[in-house]
């Protein structure tokens, strides 16, 4: 079938075209752990997708709620009228969401979610008559999506070079990776939490604290390598932006929804934010959705500045809280609670652990870090030719393994669905050990 396909007229995003299309890897089908390729070869899931089938592929009840919906009513918007799912999700969002945190606002994925979220930051200084905080502050190496703010307020340098910095009054901590210090921790690293000083000791320094809207992190940097928050340092960082008055974003797009066996990392790392960015993981991917959950107390700002019949937040996409979106929320929600995949994923975690560190030792293995159901796998890189290494492997685990990896830099990084069973983890890694004893 590859053959006949025409992939000319297709600009694929974040991919080597031209590579690519020489020798195309396509997928024809999916259902739980398992892809299937165009010519029959079933494909092990190591990557949930890309982070976000996170139930497992086609799981029935998310499928059944998507197909209802679209037959029942395809569309309606949410600008001055609504439809009962979008409300209904928005609800069984923030059950899961950490208390306090339970107002939402819809978007269509993580990129909208956090240019959202940034403009929330900086609406609400200005609601409170505190017009002066406009900056926003990021991190090295972090991946905040692709739009203008989260292009600006990330830190990987390859997204960044094709279109200047975006925004201007934007600053960047660097990020806690030392390799030196912590290779082949497991779950987080000891050393480094002093770097979440920074914030205040250089960047508040700087710039002064008056001046700042807020700060946006991963708690966990997943598209950049797997790079975990030292222990203690997503605490030091909360209690800084406290003492200055500066809101806390955390971007759980990747962390959402169990990655780390709990809803949130917000719950893992009992450290809560001011705004939570999610999507992948919110519909299992079925469909597309955003979101950003706030507290309570910076949504009642824009209530509360406004008369009642006035917008309060001048926002939002045609597609926000799309009635196919919101049914597979639901479902999603549901289906995580009854079959408790958030406990299942914890409770897997360091079986998980281990098989990641047993690649400790062999050809070109400089690191492995992980937590919950994630885990990275650092090999040296070829001089010159950086991402190749990483690449090959990739290349060999889909084409002999029939395994489905995703390679950042030299960086491998595994984060399957969180019904993996334990013998589908040992093929997993048992593929990649074999890999890595082929690799020049
Ligand atoms: C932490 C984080 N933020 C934002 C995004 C962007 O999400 P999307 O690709 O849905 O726009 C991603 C995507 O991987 C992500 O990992």
């Amino acid at each position: 079938m590859a053959q006949l396909l025409d992939t000319a007229h297709l600009w694929m995003p974040f991919t080597a075209n031209r590579q690519f299309k020489a020798k195309p890897r396509l997928l024809a089908s999916a259902s739980g752990m398992y892809y299937t390729t165009d010519d029959g070869r079933r494909i092990l899931d190591g990557t949930a997708g890309l982070w976000c089938v996170n139930a497992g592929h086609g799981h029935p009840k998310i499928v059944e709620a998507v197909q209802q919906q679209a037959a029942q009513m395809d569309f309606a918007p949410l600008f001055q009228i609504g439809h009962p799912k979008a409300f209904e999700a928005a609800t069984a969002l923030t059950g899961i969401a950490p208390d306090g945190m339970n107002r939402v606002f819809f978007c269509n994925d993580g990129s909208e979610g956090v240019d959202t979220a940034l403009k929330i930051a900086l609406a609400y200084h200005r609601m409170r008559g505190d017009a002066g905080r406009t900056r926003l502050i990021g991190r090295e190496r972090a991946y905040h999506g692709v739009g203008f703010g989260g292009t600006a307020v990330g830190g990987i340098a390859g997204n960044r070079k094709q279109f200047g910095s975006g925004l201007t009054a934007v600053d960047h901590l660097r990020h806690p990776l030392n390799i030196e210090k912590n290779a082949y921790s497991r779950g987080l690293p000891l050393h480094g939490a002093e770097m979440a000083d920074e914030l205040e000791q250089r960047l508040l320094a700087l710039h002064d604290p008056s001046t700042v809207a807020a700060v946006i992190v991963e708690p966990l940097q997943g598209s950049t390598g797997v790079i975990l928050p030292p222990k203690g340092y997503l605490e030091k960082i909360r209690a800084i932006c406290d003492r200055y008055g500066i809101l806390l974003i955390f971007d759980e797009v990747i962390t959402g929804f169990g990655r780390l066996g709990s809803p949130f990392a917000a719950d893992f790392f009992k450290v809560k934010p001011d705004m939570i960015v999610c999507a992948k993981g919110l519909t299992n991917a079925a469909v597309p959705m955003g979101a950003v959950i706030v507290r309570q107390q910076i949504h009642d700002v824009f209530m509360d500045a406004a008369p009642a019949d006035t917008i309060e937040f001048f926002h939002g996409y045609t597609y926000s809280g799309h009635p196919l979106a919101a049914a597979a929320a639901i479902a999603t929600l549901a289906v995580h609670k009854e079959e408790q995949l958030f406990q299942r994923a914890a409770d897997m975690a360091p079986y998980f652990e281990d098989a990641a560190h047993s690649l400790k030792g062999l050809p070109f293995v400089k690191d492995v870090r992980n937590l919950g159901l994630v885990a990275g796998i650092e090999l040296e890189g070829i001089r010159g030719k950086p991402g190749a290494r990483a690449y090959d492997l990739f290349n060999k685990a889909f084409w002999d393994k029939g395994l489905l990896t995703r390679t950042t830099a030299d960086i491998v990084a595994l984060s399957p669905p969180l019904i993996i069973s334990k013998m589908q983890i040992d093929e997993m890694f048992g593929s990649i050990a074999d890999i890595l004893k082929t690799l020049k």
